[in-house]
């Protein structure tokens, strides 16, 4: 726009707006399926405004082009039906939702997977041979594992193998996987990019332009497309992305080293940056349950990403069977961070 690079703060303000003299700041919410003209003209088809803003603002964040789709889980399987693959290497740690999303394609004979530990690279890379697909998380849900998007992505390509990389948990603020390589980037904006918890949204973002056709028909006859409110409210959410990420980083980091330094915590999990914490209290399970049961200020919820922090017990999905027993997964708001440790240390001490 201004012919230089901006930073990120800038570019999640400034773009994915209208340009034209006269015209307002904001896209407005298109409330129309429909479209005046003889090309057949649909929303679905063509796309409105406000999904065009939201698209623009982050694919320029990512590096890339953007498609919007009604949710995380949308976005996700609009990546599987674009790439299609016969053998899928996939994270035993990752989003229970998106493994369920796997074991339905390998129950109907569709795809095979393998299953990394997507921090050990060299098993990751191991397992490329032969793959179609390298699905990565990163930081994963819920045990925080992070994996070297640049080796993988950079071995991956050597072997002709697509690399997905879901960055919900890390964001377009501390990681541009597109950069490294990768083929698609996708994002519950449900979580940090809408960023209030009170929407549904998912994205998918490439740099390749054949891959961006498969990714619009993946969602046109999928019909996986985004309401006009979500998507005007997460275009909205992306303006205060970077600061929100900031301050809850900033919490996340002062409160790690709080947890780490109190006597009724095990073990904490921080991948070193963003606003997602894991940990466990000696009590085990039974601790964590009363823990979750006895916070007042934060939320006991399974969703994150929102102002608000919340926290849960993860294991008790029978999804994450695999989680230590008492882990609890934490999302860290942007309240004071006083007043989420006050919070915290009250309920260790169990129901009161
Ligand atoms: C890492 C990750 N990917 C994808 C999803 C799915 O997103 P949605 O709930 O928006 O469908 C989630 C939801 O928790 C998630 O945590």
């Amino acid at each position: 726009m201004l012919g230089r690079r901006l930073h990120q703060a800038t570019v999640a303000v400034s773009t994915g707006r209208p340009r034209g003299v006269g015209e307002p700041l904001n896209h407005p919410i298109v409330l129309a399926s429909n479209i005046r003209g003889e090309a057949g003209e649909y929303s679905r088809t063509h796309g409105t405004a406000t999904w065009l803003g939201l698209e623009e603002a982050v694919g320029a964040l990512e590096g890339g082009r953007a498609i919007s789709f009604s949710s995380g889980m949308a976005a996700a399987s609009g990546a599987l039906f674009a790439l299609s693959p016969k053998v899928l290497v996939l994270p035993t740690d990752s989003y229970l939702g998106v493994r369920a999303l796997v074991a339905d394609h390998v129950q109907q004979g569709h795809l095979r997977t393998r299953a990394v530990d997507i921090a050990d690279t060299d098993a990751v890379v191991a397992a490329l041979d032969g793959a179609d697909v390298v699905w990565i998380e990163t930081p994963t849900n819920p045990t925080l594992d992070v994996a070297d998007v640049p080796r993988i992505c950079a071995a991956a390509t050597a072997q002709g193998v697509r690399v997905v990389v879901d960055s919900t948990f890390a964001t377009p603020i501390y990681a541009q996987p597109l950069s490294d390589g990768a083929t698609i980037v996708i994002h519950s904006g449900t979580k940090f990019i809408g960023g209030h918890s009170d929407l549904l949204i998912g994205l998918a973002v490439t740099t390749d332009d054949a891959m961006y056709d498969r990714l619009h028909q993946a969602r046109l006859v999928n019909g996986s497309t985004p309401g006009a409110l979500e998507a005007f409210l997460a275009l909205r959410g992306v303006r205060t992305l970077p600061l929100r990420m900031e301050r809850a980083q900033a919490n996340a980091m002062k409160l790690v080293t709080r947890l780490r330094a109190h006597e009724a915590v095990a073990t904490v999990r921080y991948p070193g940056f963003g606003a997602m914490v894991a940990f466990e209290l000696k009590g085990g399970a039974a601790a964590a349950d009363a823990a979750c049961r006895a916070v007042k200020l934060i939320v006991p919820a399974t969703s994150l990403g929102g102002v608000e922090t919340t926290m849960e017990r993860r294991q008790k999905y029978a999804g994450d069977a695999h989680v230590p027993p008492g882990l609890i997964r934490i999302s860290v708001g942007i309240e004071h961070i006083d007043d989420i440790w006050d919070d915290l240390a009250d309920a260790f001490g169990g129901t009161p």
